[in-house]
């Protein structure tokens, strides 16, 4: 397989969160997986402990069960009050873009069993100091990041999602994860449909960056 002929920049700014265009009918080879998450072992851990794991679930019914999950958690979720898809009412064009990404959300919830590849990044919580929620997240959230990164210059299509975790102690058992080992996400993967991914409208650098003082 070739990989996408991408910048860095053009790969980090056009890894998009993929959910419409993923393609359930194709199967994704387990050494394209294996290869994404060797690329993610070299992110930065913490103490460099290294305290992570990554549940890939390619099983149809291991997937089907986490899909139901999944469906139940996004309806919940889109039915609550500060869903993503009604937030900034007073901003027409941002709320727009709100609604398009609820929409897709939406989509995602009712097809995740579909999807051929579940990844959940794990990590193992003993490990974690208890004080320090940055320093035990940042241990494993930057290599998941880096996985959907090398997906996407593989051709895979990934999302961040973590509504999951509403049932996070049922797919637990389900995978028997021991104790303490902690979900960060989950991360569908598929080819994508297509590969040309754009950059996203966001808020204006000014607005967020604050040089010497606030
Ligand atoms: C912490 C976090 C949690 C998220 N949870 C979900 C989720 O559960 N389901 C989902 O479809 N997208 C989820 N997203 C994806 C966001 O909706 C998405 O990143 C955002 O709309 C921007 O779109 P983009 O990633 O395509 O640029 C999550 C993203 C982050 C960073």
């Amino acid at each position: 397989m070739t990989p996408l002929d991408l910048t860095p920049d053009e790969l980090l700014t056009t890894t998009r969160s993929v959910r419409k265009r993923l393609d359930l009918t194709r199967p994704v080879p387990l050494e394209l997986v294996e290869d994404c998450v060797r690329v993610a072992l070299q992110a930065p851990t913490g103490s460099n402990r290294q305290s992570w794991h990554w549940m890939v679930v390619t099983d149809a019914r291991q997937r089907a069960s986490i899909g139901g999950y999944y469906r139940r958690a996004v309806r919940e979720y889109l039915r609550s009050e500060g869903t993503c898809a009604s937030l900034f009412p007073e901003d027409p064009a941002r709320h727009a873009v709100q609604r398009r990404v609820g929409d897709s959300v939406a989509h995602l919830g009712e097809h995740m069993a579909e999807v051929p590849v579940h990844v959940i990044p794990c990590l193992d919580a003993n490990d974690a100091p208890e004080y320090n929620e940055a320093g035990k997240w940042g241990s494993i959230i930057q290599a998941a990041w880096s996985y959907m990164l090398a997906a996407r210059a593989r051709r895979l299509g990934t999302a961040w999602t973590t509504l999951h975790l509403m049932y996070e102690k049922e797919i637990a058992e389900l995978l028997g994860l021991p104790d303490g080992i902690v979900q960060a996400a989950l991360i569908p993967t598929a080819f994508s449909l297509g590969t040309r991914f754009r950059h996203a409208a966001r808020q204006p650098l000014e607005r967020v960056l604050h040089v010497d003082t606030w």
